[in-house]
């Protein structure tokens, strides 16, 4: 009977034990979150995330699968038209791989937005080799010649792909301060940790070949991130919040390297940009209310078509 009872003990305190590890490894995984979890403001300043969410899924996916989001998660693209001039770019094994987790990775975004503050119908997007095109041309300040062609090769694949995630970085950072539910800082801080890991591998894959000549322009490829990082401040027309991969060294880190891999501020900080910003970047024009670049007709959702209005407006009076 003593034995039964002591085994009967030492079991109820192997539970109990185990219960309190269990209660207590809980406590530990969970933060205590206080205020609502959406606030009503938030809503339309995540969705205006889809529209650069969209760009990148349909450029990883078909640079590095020769499909998109129409064949991988079509529902996603609520009804909106396919990506013109999307295809599989001239990749390497590694940057390959690298570009079809990217894809993917943007779908999961897309589906975690749009399952926390609903989503839009993906707007018309130009990915076509001419609108690369243009943008270099315009990056450089002369017609390139031949064109520049972003999916005939990895490092001009690589060279594309430093135009569109650093933009859709510095929004988030942007957006970070306005944000007022728990729910939707949390999915902000998660978009913006996997957008500047993209931004920095991609950064790095061309550090590497920062000293080689992108073939046939006798031009370097720190030339041309230098070239489109300056195109970018033009257009947003903000100041300096955008660097290629070398520097003077007082703008490096510390002031102490001329090597910049990760474009930031003085305090080694991620710039920030609004939404008119992005907008005005994105659509080439430098100007939120005209359309163009990669979004030919505009952004979706009320703020980006909010500006257009305002253009409509102008143009009736
Ligand atoms: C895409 O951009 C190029 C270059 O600006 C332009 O020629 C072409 O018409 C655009 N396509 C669409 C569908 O807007
Ligand atoms: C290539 O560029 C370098 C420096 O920018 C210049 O010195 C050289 O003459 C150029 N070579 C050709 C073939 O244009």
């Amino acid at each position: 009977m003593p034995r039964f009872l002591c085994s009967l003990l030492l079991i109820c305190l192997f539970v109990l034990g185990d219960y309190a590890t269990v209660s207590h490894s809980q406590l530990k995984c969970k933060s205590k979150l206080k205020g609502v979890p959406v606030h009503p403001d938030d809503v339309e300043q995540i969705r205006f995330a889809l529209n650069l969410e969209f760009l990148e899924t349909d450029w990883f996916l078909h640079g590095a699968l020769g499909y998109g989001l129409d064949k991988v998660e079509p529902a996603l693209a609520m009804g909106g038209p396919p990506a013109v001039g999307a295809k599989k770019a001239n990749l390497d094994k590694v940057t390959r791989a690298i570009i079809e987790e990217f894809g993917y990775q943007e779908v999961g975004h897309l589906r975690a937005i749009t399952s926390t503050v609903g989503g839009f119908p993906r707007a018309l997007m130009n990915l076509t080799a001419t609108n690369f095109a243009k943008i270099f041309d315009d990056a450089v300040g002369h017609t390139l010649s031949p064109p520049f062609d972003p999916y005939k090769s990895t490092v001009n694949y690589l060279l594309a792909s430093y135009v569109i995630p650093y933009v859709g970085l510095v929004a988030y950072v942007g957006t970070n301060p306005s944000i007022r539910g728990h729910v939707s800082k949390r999915l902000l801080a998660g978009l913006l940790a996997v957008e500047s890991g993209q931004d920095a591998v991609i950064r790095t894959l061309l550090y590497e070949r920062a000293k080689e000549l992108v073939h046939p322009y006798n031009r370097t490829v720190a030339y041309f991130t230098s070239r489109i990082s300056h195109l970018r401040n033009q257009l947003g027309g903000c100041g300096r919040k955008d660097e290629g991969l070398f520097v003077r060294k007082r703008a490096g880190a510390e002031g102490k390297t001329s090597s910049n891999i990760l474009s930031a501020d003085t305090r080694s900080l991620g710039y920030a940009r609004t939404t008119a910003e992005v907008l005005s970047i994105v659509y080439g024009t430098g100007d939120e209310s005209k359309p163009g670049g990669f979004l030919p007709n505009g952004g979706n959702g009320e703020i980006a078509r909010g500006y257009l209005k305002r253009n409509d407006e102008t143009i009736h009076i």
